[in-house]
Parts: structure tokens; C-alpha cells; sequence
């Protein structure tokens, strides 16, 4: 299929392309790489082997979308570009919403002019906020607790209508856990720009010497040893979810939901233990005051993906780390310093 990867150039995007051309299928990417470099582009050739169109564009120019999308006749569009960080949305929420609602409707406006109606879409597991009861079902009821978060969940909504006024469309809504690890080859991986707001990747510029201590935020949660418990899904793991959600959303109509996550909870000592036998080093930590909006547990039931898309994560919490030392190892400072 020829496929549109919006945000392609991002940390989940460039794995997924990298999944979707191994799969057989073209890939051009789009990216306005407000948080990404042009880097990832090139490191996804190198790995696949393949050249790749790149459109250095903004979803939201609306001016600029008939030659993107002109320049193939796109099956399907896989989109996951948009803004992330949650503590910033709570303090610049018109940006959110301007970047990843109505930036949405803007490309999917001008999918429709061009008849393109299969969309693979990027949600998050924050949608659901805090629910009473583990592991989180597509039907637990969604309590967004961030802009960021009902960002994600206005455009599902959103999706939801689109399909009701025209049901041509084919929309796969993909609930992702917490994406960890790098691409096996070390040859690519997530690259945050300043301080990372994610564990994973504060814990491997810890081990690496980048930084000096990992603040645990909090160790008085209702858990085992009293610290945050998530699921941590490999990105590999992750962008294959979307391979088997486009073979879905060939035979299937409608609009489906689909948690993307392993079914196992770990909690933040457990995943510093993990990385620090990944990486043979000590990964200094303090425990700080909670975070605020933080939950003290989260990790999904996958079942649904499992029987509908035939998808199941391979790897474990392990091999993540094993692969993103891998990556920080050879990139200490991501793409901009590359280490032999
Ligand atoms: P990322 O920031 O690495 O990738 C997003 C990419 O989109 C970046 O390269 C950025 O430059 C680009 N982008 C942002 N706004 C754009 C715009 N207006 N036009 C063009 N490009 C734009 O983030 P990621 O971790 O790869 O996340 C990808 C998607 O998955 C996002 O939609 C995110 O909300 C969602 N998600 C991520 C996680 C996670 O654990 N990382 C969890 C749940 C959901
Ligand atoms: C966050 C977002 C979520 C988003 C995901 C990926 C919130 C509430 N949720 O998930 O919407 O999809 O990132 O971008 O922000 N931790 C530390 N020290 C750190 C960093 C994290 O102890 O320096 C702890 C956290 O308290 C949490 C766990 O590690 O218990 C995971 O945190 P993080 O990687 O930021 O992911 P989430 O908060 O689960």
C-alpha cells in the first residue's frame, strides 16, 4: 500500500515506518519536526535500506497539504503527529488543541478532497485517567486529566462523527501504553529534546552520564514497593500494533478502538533494576515528591488487539532495555552526536 506517515520523523512514527516498509509497503513521511530531526528520516533508510519521500511540513498548513498529497494515491495515512508532553499542555493548552485537534481536521479535511478514508490514528492510554479497576478494557469509561489527554480524546470523538456523516471511512483508533526501547540496530531510537519528561529515557542518560540522579516521584502509591506501576510496551512491539491494524482496517469498516499495551504492570524500581542489569550500571535515584497527575497504577488488557488484530507484544520490559542501552550508548546525545 502507499501509506502517509504524519509525524514520521518522531520516536513511534520512524519505528512504525520502519515496520511498515520491512512489511512491504511504501512510506512517505511528513513531519514539521518541531520534535524531531531530520536524522530519524535518514536512519530509517539506512535501516530498511530503502529510500524515503519526507515532506518537511506542518499538518496544520492547510496551503501545503494538496502537494503532499498529491504526490502519491495514498491508500491510507498513518498519524501520529502531535504534541505530547503533558505538563506543558496543562500550561499551553491553545497550542494543543490548535496542534493536535484542530491540526487533525485539517488533514483529514483534505483527505477527504482526495477520497483518501483509512486512518490510523494515535491515541493514548491517558484518555482513561484513573480507573478504579486493573487491567484498563476499551470500555472503561475515558476520564481525561490533562489538555494533552482530551486532546486525544476530542479526537476520537471527532473520529467517531466523521465515520457517523460518512461511513466510507475506515478509522482504527490505536490506545497506546507507555512506548520504551529502541530499534534493535541501535541505529535508531527516541531522541527527547532537553530533560525527559518519561522515565525510560531519564534512566538511560543517567546510566550513560548525561545526568546525575533519577527523581522517583513518589514511593507512597498503594503499590508493592510504593512507586508507580505502568506498562511498557516495546516500540517495535508498537509499530508492528499498526501493520496488523491496516491488514484489519482492509477487511473490516467502522471505527474500532484497540489498547496497545503488554498486560503486565512494573513499577519504577522494578524498571530501574531492569535497565541497571541491562546496562551493567548503577542508576543513581532519590525519591522525590509525587508528580502531579500521576496514577498510581495503569497497565491495559489487551485482549481486544489480541483477537481482532492477531497482534501480542513479543518483547519484555528486558529486551526494552537492553535495546534503548544499546541506542544511548551509541547516541549519547541522540541523533546530534553519534558515537562509533
Ligand atoms: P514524538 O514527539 O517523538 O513524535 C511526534 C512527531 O510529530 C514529532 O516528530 C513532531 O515533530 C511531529 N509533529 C508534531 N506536530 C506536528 C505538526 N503539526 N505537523 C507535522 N508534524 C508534527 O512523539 P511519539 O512518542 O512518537 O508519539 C507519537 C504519537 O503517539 C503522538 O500522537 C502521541 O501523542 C502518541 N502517544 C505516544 C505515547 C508514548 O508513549 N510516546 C503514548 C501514547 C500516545
Ligand atoms: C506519560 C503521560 C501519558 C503519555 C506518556 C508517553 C502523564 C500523566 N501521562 O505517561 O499521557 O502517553 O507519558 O508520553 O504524564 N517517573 C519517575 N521519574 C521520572 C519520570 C517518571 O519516577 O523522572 C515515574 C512516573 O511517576 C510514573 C512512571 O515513572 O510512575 C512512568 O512515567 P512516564 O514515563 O512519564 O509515563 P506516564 O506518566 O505513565
Amino acid at each position: 500500500m502507499n501509506l502517509l506517515v504524519t509525524g514520521g520523523a518522531g520516536y513511534i512514527g520512524s519505528h512504525t515506518a520502519i515496520e511498515l516498509i520491512m512489511a512491504g509497503h511504501d512510506v512517505v513521511v511528513v513531519d514539521n519536526l518541531s520534535n524531531s530531526t531530520r536524522a530519524a528520516v535518514s536512519a530509517i533508510e539506512t535501516v530498511t535500506g530503502r529510500d524515503v519521500t519526507f515532506f518537511e511540513y506542518d499538518i496544520r498548513n492547510d496551503s501545503r497539504l494538496d502537494e503532499v498529497l498529491a504526490c502519491r494515491a495514498f491508500d491510507a495515512v498513518l498519524h501520529f503527529a502531535a504534541l505530547k508532553a503533558v505538563g506543558e499542555s496543562a500550561a499551553q493548552p491553545l497550542r494543543y488543541y490548535a496542534n493536535n485537534v484542530a491540526g487533525t481536521a485539517t488533514l483529514l479535511d483534505g483527505m477527504n478532497d482526495y477520497g483518501i478514508k483509512t486512518l490510523v490514528f494515535s491515541s493514548s492510554a491517558s484518555v482513561y485517567g484513573d480507573p478504579d479497576t486493573m487491567p484498563i478494557g476499551e470500555d472503561s469509561p475515558p476520564d481525561p486529566k490533562s489538555p494533552y489527554a482530551r486532546t486525544k480524546l476530542i479526537t476520537e470523538n471527532l473520529l467517531h462523527d466523521l465515520h457517523d456523516a460518512d461511513p466510507d471511512w475506515r478509522i482504527s483508533i490505536l490506545r497506546y501504553f507507555n512506548a520504551v526501547g529502541a530499534h534493535p540496530s541501535g541505529r535508531i531510537g527516541e531522541d527527547p529534546s532537553g530533560v525527559p519528561n518519561n522515565l525510560l529515557p531519564f534512566v538511560a542518560q543517567v546510566a550513560v552520564g548525561r545526568r546525575n540522579c533519577l527523581n522517583v516521584f513518589g514511593d507512597d502509591y498503594p503499590t508493592p514497593d510504593g512507586t508507580g506501576i505502568r506498562d511498557y510496551l516495546h516500540v517495535v512491539d508498537l509499530a508492528r500494533g499498526h501493520v496488523k491494524a491496516l491488514d484489519y482496517l482492509a477487511g473490516a469498516g467502522g471505527v474500532s478502538v484497540h489498547n496497545l499495551g503488554t498486560g503486565r504492570g512494573y513499577s519504577v524500581f522494578e524498571v530501574v533494576h531492569a535497565f541497571e542489569a541491562a546496562s551493567g550500571r548503577k542508576v543513581p535515584h532519590r525519591v522525590a515528591a509525587r508528580r502531579p497527575g500521576d496514577v498510581a497504577v495503569s497497565w491495559a488488557d489487551p485482549s481486544k488487539a489480541r483477537d481482532e488484530l492477531g497482534w501480542t507484544a513479543e518483547y519484555d520490559l528486558e529486551r526494552a532495555c537492553e535495546d534503548l542501552w544499546r541506542w544511548q550508548l551509541t547516541h549519547p546525545r541522540g541523533f546530534s552526536t553519534r558515537k562509533a
